[in-house]
């Protein structure tokens, strides 16, 4: 299949790649998180496409991405903690999970009677959703199982010739996927998957905020969100999370060979390795979130790093976010190497 490059500065082309949705065909768009493979939401035909493209699990839904929350009663039982979170918190980096309305396909639930409704921030996103006049089911626009995808490159790499458009903008400036929240009853949230819009954040407006055991280590039930239990984000290379000092870390270096290293810019001596990079400042979460996937993915263009040791990162705020995905890229591999001191 040909894909059609588009760009976001091009009016003509949002019109375009809104046309292109709204005729059934699959678009790549740029979001405030990372890129999503949109479809038109209320066409099951569209949507099962997106699966064959990502080459995704069928049991994994989608999340149905809206450019205006008042759209949200159309779509779903929404309710008062919906209210008090899309208040403060859409649009935004965040998808609420509530019961869904009977318009929405199972191809998009995956046969769940719930859907994840998403406010993107991203104006481009907004002005496509507005444009095709449909609310937009998006993965993540990645091949299944790869990082998500924080560039338009990323998106060219994985999809080109596998859907219809990529309409191509700037890069994805928070680079986790949002936070995806299960409302349980009337006064409790569950974080499925964290992201932006993190768990202080959301104890601010609710006493009771949970996270899902799937989060932080391997679950064998059955997670809140199905997408939790996929090894995920994975680059070419075994990852593996390193707890421990910069020197135990450089000990336990001292007898391996074809390894990369993701630390953090304090990290002088570990920095001075080859395939050694930094994600940005250890206390600044942000920065880390927004270079995490990247850095992934370019591991895969280095030839000799077989495995990669990943310093643990903070996990408060967006850090919480940050170390799920790097878990889920090492497969919940740890390395305990005796306390972490920065
Ligand atoms: O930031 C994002 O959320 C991006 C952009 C494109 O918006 N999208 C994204 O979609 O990350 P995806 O499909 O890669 O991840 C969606 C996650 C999966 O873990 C899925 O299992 C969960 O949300 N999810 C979606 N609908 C759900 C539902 N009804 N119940 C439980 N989990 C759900
Ligand atoms: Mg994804």
């Amino acid at each position: 299949m040909k894909t059609e490059i588009l760009n976001d500065r091009n009016p003509e082309d949002i019109k375009r790649a809104a046309a292109l949705l709204a005729d059934g065909k699959l678009v790549a768009f740029p979001t405030e998180t990372v890129y999503g493979l949109g479809a038109n939401a209320l066409d099951g035909e569209a949507v099962k496409r997106i699966f064959i493209a990502k080459g995704r699990p069928q049991d994994n839904p989608l999340i149905v991405h809206i450019s205006n929350v008042d759209d949200a009663k159309k779509y779903a039982y929404t309710g008062k903690l919906f209210k008090k979170i899309s208040e403060k918190f859409m649009p935004g980096p965040i998808t609420v999970i509530m019961p869904k309305q009977k318009n929405i396909p199972d191809e998009v639930t995956a046969g769940l009677d719930s859907v994840g409704i998403r406010v993107p921030l991203s104006k481009t996103a907004r002005k496509l959703i507005d444009c095709a006049g449909i609310p937009i089911a998006a993965p993540s626009a990645n091949l299944s199982g790869k990082p998500s995808p924080t560039k338009a490159t990323h998106v060219i790499d994985d999809l080109n010739g596998k859907v219809e458009a990529i309409l191509c903008g700037d890069d994805c400036l928070v680079g986790v996927e949002s936070t995806v929240v299960k409302i349980t009853d009337e006064n409790s949230i569950v974080i499925c998957r964290p992201g932006g819009i993190t768990y202080e954040m959301l104890k601010s407006i609710c006493d009771n905020v949970t996270v899902d055991p799937a989060v932080l280590s391997k679950f064998d039930g059955k997670p809140v969100s199905p997408g939790m239990k996929y090894r995920h984000y994975a680059p070419n290379a075994e990852v593996n999370i390193v707890i421990g000092s910069e020197n135990k870390i450089i000990e336990f270096l001292s007898d391996k060979l074809d390894f990369g290293i993701i630390c953090y810019d304090e990290d002088k001596k570990l920095l001075t390795y080859k395939n050694s990079f930094s994600l940005g400042k250890h206390e600044n979460s942000y920065e880390q979130a927004a270079k995490l996937f990247d850095l992934l993915r370019h591991f895969d263009c280095i030839k000799d790093v077989k495995k990669i040791y990943a310093r643990i990162p903070e996990k408060q705020g967006v850090g919480l976010a940050v170390y799920n995905r790097l878990l889920k890229a090492a497969g919940f591999n740890v390395i305990d190497l005796g306390q972490n001191c920065f």
